[in-house]
């Protein structure tokens, strides 16, 4: 992947972008002074694009922690909201062809939503093992570890108290190229039955070619299994405009990792081609949804629903595009690249028009579509998938990007 550097450097320079927004912070000691959201954000919001993060006050936790936003924006008009309960990605907002924003990311906007529906994960950082466990147990060096279930028979996305529901730490980031904030969590020994004290960090950054990147790292002291995700769904038609089953999406998957019926892998590797999870040539999401195919109704019984683990042709290299949608309404595109062996795609089948969004937004089935960069699910069971194990004092690092188009 290429990225220019033509990063305004007039406007980048502090003075100027601060004038400009009126918000702009660079590094801890202005936290302070912009703690007052709704002025700053308004004031940010009618100023011309570039390349800024400010922080303001989000919400605060029931028991009155302090959650905070960073609000990044680029020359574009792009802008993303990141909040420090579960490092979540709260809101995208782009424009398309003709210049019109949406919010093109299913959120909340306060946290006791985020944590009365734990189990959508909106927008969150997920951990320490994105996507599912078999039977919520696996053996490491020997040893047997026993994790909390939350999904039938398994554990799902790092156990009932995931990296989802920490409040973490937080500072802005400004490369010279990018704008951003980086997110740290400590999980320690034994945290949800996972071995390792782990050290966690998340850096979230939003360049001038729509690029929002994401960078993982995280050290244990012990030896560990680890799977780190972000839980976005994308609606690019904006959230709460219906649902995606229009937009068309393109998979670089010859194969993926066909489910039982509690969606744990079988452990086998199976071509796509001529199953309704061919998605190498863009095909609309809705079109082969309904198909008479066991494993898309082992992902969802009812109404027909993805919910797979797609094998990326890319073979790490982030460099060659994994997979990108494009709302054809809108023109509004985002493709997302990343260093890692798979992506989950999941439809939100478990969303049912109940639930009330940010904007007071109605999300319902098929509101939605995520494209989880992973690891395959159970790999600390399957032992021919790529590991995700790691050791002790090692390093684990992780980058995906989602870059928005038109620019
Ligand atoms: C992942 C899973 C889905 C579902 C969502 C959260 O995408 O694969 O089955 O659990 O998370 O609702």
């Amino acid at each position: 992947m290429t990225s220019t550097s033509d990063s305004h450097h007039s406007l980048r320079g502090l003075g100027a972008a601060a004038a400009l927004a009126g918000t702009l912070i660079v590094g801890p000691a202005s936290a302070a002074a912009a703690n007052d959201a709704s002025t700053d954000r308004s004031a940010g919001d009618n100023a011309a694009p570039h390349l800024a993060v400010s922080e303001s006050d989000f919400d605060k936790t029931p028991n009155g922690q302090q959650i905070a936003r960073y609000h990044l924006t680029n020359r574009n008009g792009m802008a993303v909201d990141i909040i420090t309960f579960g490092a979540r990605i709260q809101s995208i907002t782009v424009p398309d062809e003709n210049g019109k924003q949406a919010d093109v990311a299913l959120g909340f906007d306060n946290v006791k939503d985020y944590i009365d529906n734990q189990s959508v994960y909106f927008g969150a950082i997920i951990g320490r093992y994105g996507n599912r466990i078999a039977g919520g147990t696996f053996k490491l060096d020997g040893k047997t570890y026993n994790l909390p279930k939350n999904n039938g028979p398994n554990t799902l996305h790092g156990g009932t108290q995931g990296f989802d529901q920490k409040v973490w730490a937080a500072s802005p980031i400004d490369t010279g190229n990018a704008v951003g904030v980086e997110l740290t969590h400590f999980s320690p020994d034994g945290t949800m039955g996972f071995p390792g004290n782990l050290a966690v960090t998340v850096r979230y950054t939003l360049d001038n070619n729509n690029d929002l990147r994401i960078r993982y790292s995280a050290v244990s002291d012990k030896d560990t299994v680890i799977n780190l995700t972000n839980h976005v769904y994308f609606n690019l038609a904006g959230a709460g405009s219906g649902d995606v089953l229009d937009q068309v999406a393109m998979i670089n998957a010859d194969q993926f990792t066909p489910i039982d019926k509690t969606l744990i892998p079988t452990g086998k590797l199976k071509p796509v081609k001529g199953t309704p999870l061919d998605f190498i040539t863009p095909t609309p999401i809705g079109k082969n949804i309904h198909a008479d195919n066991q494993q898309l109704k082992y992902a969802e019984p009812k109404q027909g629903g993805y919910d797979f683990n797609w094998v990326l042709n890319t073979k790490g290299n982030i460099d060659d595009l994994a997979a990108r949608v494009t709302d054809p309404k809108s023109g509004r595109t985002v493709e997302m690249y990343t260093d890692q062996p798979g992506v989950q795609f999941y439809t939100s089948n478990f969303l049912d028009g109940s639930l009330k969004g940010a904007h007071g937004n109605t999300l319902g089935h098929w509101g939605g579509f995520t494209l989880e960069a992973q690891h395959y699910p159970d790999s600390p069971n399957q032992p021919d998938f790529p590991s995700t194990t790691l050791k002790a004092g090692e390093k684990y690092t992780q980058t995906t990007v989602y870059r928005f188009l038109p620019e």
